[in-house]
Order: structure tokens, then C-alpha cells, then sequence
């Protein structure tokens, strides 16, 4: 007899306080203090939040794309620029007694994080009348109130749990022994946010809802992938004895978040996936087929931040890399052998979408 706490593979319906559920632990998981999401097993295995049906609907959806001749879009790990400053640079900064960019980079990744709260707030058109085909039974029709806040939940928080944010800000505290925080850092990133140009529709014939989520999504996915080097960036500073003075807990925090992401690429994926294997209704009654929507989402970000990504982390980074470095014995001979551990790096030359709209004249 099945009950409601209990997975069932391959079913394809979830109520929305099932995607939500994460079951029992044996164990909470508090970091810094904060009790968080998730938990452990008996066996001390870690387990991530909201998993008991999210998991299993998530692979579920996956099958039947797979079933139906569909293809699961994918993005190589080739096409992340590598963190700034990279692993050797900050160890080396560390090692020296310069926290200040490293904290800097670990503060603005759970800056971002908690940014990651956003995506409960994205507009949900009615799917079912803006695709040709059924969308019954798929990732699509759980992302309103339920993969997306699920989604909020595991980065920001929810409640008197804390969420990805919160994780990655006790890990720093853990390592870095409670650093000085930088007060400009938020500011910054605002800043940026400000600068960006607002572009038009790409396809104006579709509900704008729809586009601006599609977009979003990509968006969000694509981040998400390219945050998968950052883990292992944090990973290896962060449970390196020689500069972390808490190398299990910090760097273990780090895996556990590193954990729960994969369900958030993989729904992502999915649902893209699955838009990109029907036809959307235009708003003048004709159609178009969802792979050349999805598509040029998918081709413009991964364009644009295999372009940006590396720039502003630079930036963010240089800015105040000199001024930093005062603390060290020897500035001068440190910032000629921080940059001599610089990585070159080129973007791969296709992103493996195709575009078929060109950008509006430049
Ligand atoms: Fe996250
Ligand atoms: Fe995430």
C-alpha cells in the first residue's frame, strides 16, 4: 500500500506540497549556528531538501521525454570560464594573510545565491493554452508554486531554515574564522544589475509571459551550470588545511550545497527540454516551434556569459586586489606571483545552440 510520504517512480502528477517535501532526517544540519535545509540519514549520509517526490518526478519527466524521441538539452562544462582568482591564486593569497578577495568572491556567491529567491516571483502564463500539444503529466505544468518555489526555497531559505545562502556565508565564517566583510559588496552587484541594457522582445509574437519565462529559465540554468566550477573551486580553498582553519566542515557544507543543485539543473533542463519539443501559439494565431525559442534563449545567454562572466569577476577582483594586498610583507613580489598563476582562457566557438533571429542592429 502506498502512502503519501512514499516515492513512486515513475508517476508523473505531484500535488504541489509533495515537490515540496523533503521526509524525515535523523539528523538536522546546522551550520554556524543556522539550522538549514536537509539532513542527514542514520548513516550520517547527507540528504538534500524536498527531495521525496522531486527527485523521482524530476527523472520521471525525464523518461518520458526520452520515451517520446525528445532530446534533454545540455550544456558542457567547456564553455565555464575559470573562477577569478583561481584556485592557486587564492590559496596563495591566504597563505599570505590577504583574505580580502577571497571573501570578497565567497561573499558575492551567497550574495547570489539568496538572489536565487526570484524565481518564485516569475509569472507562470497559462502553459496549456500556448502550447499545441498536451503538456499534461510534465516538468512544465510543476513549475508554477511548485519547482520554482522549491527552487527559492533551497537558496535562500525558507523560514527559520536557512537555505544556500546562508550555508555558504557559515562556510567562509567557518574557514576565514569569522572575516571582515567587505561593505561594498551588494552595492556592486546592484550596480552592475543597473547597468545592463534592457533588450526588447527577441520574438514579439509570442505572450510575453511565456518569452520572459523561457528566458528567465535559461538564464537561471545556464548560471547554475557555470556555478558547478565554483563548487569545486570552494571545495578545494575551503578543505585545504594550509589556508582553512575548519577543512572538513567548511568544505563538506560546500558539497552539500553542490548536492542540492542538481535537481535544480536538472528540472531546468527538463521543462526547457520539454517546451522545446512542442509548438507555441502566437499571439496573431499562427505558430512556431518551440526549439527555435528555446533555442536562441540558450544560444544569446551562454553567448553573453562566456563573454561577461570572466570580465566582471576580474574586475570585481582587481578593483581592489592592490589595496588588499597592503597586508601582505611584500606586496610587490605577491602580485607578480598572483599573476604569473593566472590561467588564459578562451571561450569555446559555438555554444552548440543555433540562432536563426539576429540580434536587432547593433
Ligand atoms: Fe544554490
Ligand atoms: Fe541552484
Amino acid at each position: 500500500m502506498s502512502t503519501a510520504s512514499e516515492a513512486e517512480p515513475g508517476r508523473l502528477v505531484y500535488t504541489a506540497e509533495e515537490i515540496l517535501s523533503g521526509g524525515a532526517y535523523a539528523e538536522p544540519l546546522i551550520a554556524n549556528e543556522v539550522r538549514c535545509h536537509g539532513g542527514f540519514t542514520q548513516d550520517g549520509d547527507y540528504r538534500s531538501p524536498r527531495m521525496l517526490h522531486r527527485g523521482p518526478g524530476i527523472d520521471a519527466w525525464k523518461e518520458q521525454l526520452a520515451r517520446d524521441g525528445h532530446e534533454l538539452i545540455d550544456v558542457p562544462p567547456s564553455i565555464t570560464p575559470p573562477q577569478y582568482p583561481n584556485t592557486a591564486q587564492a590559496k596563495l593569497l591566504l597563505r599570505n594573510g590577504v583574505q580580502e578577495p577571497v571573501v570578497r568572491a565567497l561573499t558575492i556567491i551567497s550574495i547570489v545565491e539568496g538572489f536565487g529567491a526570484m524565481i518564485r516571483d516569475v509569472r507562470v502564463p497559462k502553459l496549456d493554452a500556448l502550447f499545441v500539444e498536451n503538456i499534461g503529466g510534465t516538468a512544465l505544468v510543476h513549475l508554477r508554486g511548485a519547482l520554482f518555489e522549491a527552487h527559492a526555497r533551497d537558496e535562500s531559505g525558507y523560514r527559520e531554515e536557512g537555505g544556500h545562502k546562508q550555508m555558504w556565508e557559515a562556510a567562509r565564517d567557518e574557514a576565514l574564522e569569522n572575516p571582515k566583510i567587505p561593505g561594498d559588496v551588494l552595492m556592486r552587484i546592484m550596480g552592475r544589475r543597473r547597468n545592463r541594457e534592457k533588450t526588447g522582445p527577441v520574438f514579439p509574437e509570442i505572450d510575453p509571459k511565456l518569452e520572459r519565462m523561457l528566458g528567465f529559465m535559461a538564464q537561471v540554468m545556464v548560471i547554475e551550470i557555470m556555478a558547478e566550477g565554483t563548487f569545486e573551486w570552494g571545495i578545494d580553498i575551503l578543505s585545504d588545511p594550509e589556508v582553512s582553519a575548519s577543512p572538513k566542515s567548511a568544505g563538506e557544507m560546500v558539497a552539500f550545497i553542490q548536492q542540492d543543485e542538481k535537481p535544480h539543473v536538472e528540472y531546468l533542463r527538463t521543462a526547457l527540454s520539454e517546451a522545446r519539443a512542442r509548438t507555441i501559439k502566437t499571439v496573431d494565431g499562427k505558430e512556431i516551434a518551440g526549439k527555435v525559442v528555446v533555442d536562441e534563449f540558450m544560444h544569446r545567454i551562454l553567448e553573453a556569459m562566456t563573454a561577461t562572466r570572466q570580465r566582471e569577476q576580474r574586475e570585481d577582483v582587481r578593483g581592489t586586489l592592490v589595496d588588499a594586498m597592503k597586508v601582505a610583507r611584500n606586496p610587490k613580489s605577491l602580485l607578480e606571483e598572483f599573476d604569473s598563476l593566472d590561467q588564459a582562457w578562451t571561450p569555446p566557438e559555438s555554444t552548440g545552440f543555433i540562432s536563426t533571429r539576429t540580434p536587432s542592429a547593433a
